[in-house]
């Protein structure tokens, strides 16, 4: 599968953000914006830390789980280690969290802010071992520019 562009999709959400502060508007243009672009894909969304646990933010697809703790599933494994997770059969991933029956891989990619774990970015797909390398690459140049748009560091500073 071709890869979209992934530095395009970048310039465009720094436009989209222009001078807005606002993190939840700017986290919801940048679900809406990968969403929208990214093929093959039954759920996109952030799942922000709060205390010991992530808690559900704003995402495209069907209702997920709200409540996810630090080291359980993809998504808790890669807001524990810091790590993005690339998934390529969720079925093979040792305590991995079904939200959608649908999903086959999976993609987390940590956020970060400063030295700061601020949320995880996570993407589902129906089809298995969805994501390449240079998926992987391309979304995290994505995050990074969405971790540069928020207007202050620190866990207590999204959303
Ligand atoms: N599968 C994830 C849970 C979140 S849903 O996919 C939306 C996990 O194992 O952490």
């Amino acid at each position: 599968m071709t890869e979209p562009d992934y530095r395009l999709l970048g310039s465009q959400f720094v436009a989209l953000v222009g001078d807005e502060t606002d993190t939840l508007a700017n986290a919801c243009n940048f679900v809406g914006l990968l969403h929208s672009a990214i093929d093959d894909i039954n759920w996109l969304g952030i799942y922000v830390l709060r205390g010991d646990e992530l808690v559900l933010g704003p995402f495209q697809g069907k209702p997920a789980c709200v409540r996810i703790p630090l080291g359980s599933g993809v998504c808790g494994t890669a807001a524990a280690t810091l790590q993005t997770q690339r998934i390529p059969d969720v079925h093979a991933f040792p305590g991995h969290i079904v939200c959608d029956t649908d999903s086959k891989s999976e993609l987390v990619v940590p956020l970060i802010v400063g030295d700061d774990l601020i949320a995880v970015l996570d993407i589902d797909s129906p089809s298995p071992d969805r994501f390449s390398a240079a998926d992987q690459a391309g979304i995290e140049l994505l995050c990074k520019l969405f971790c540069e748009a928020l207007p202050g560091s620190g866990p207590d500073n999204f959303i």
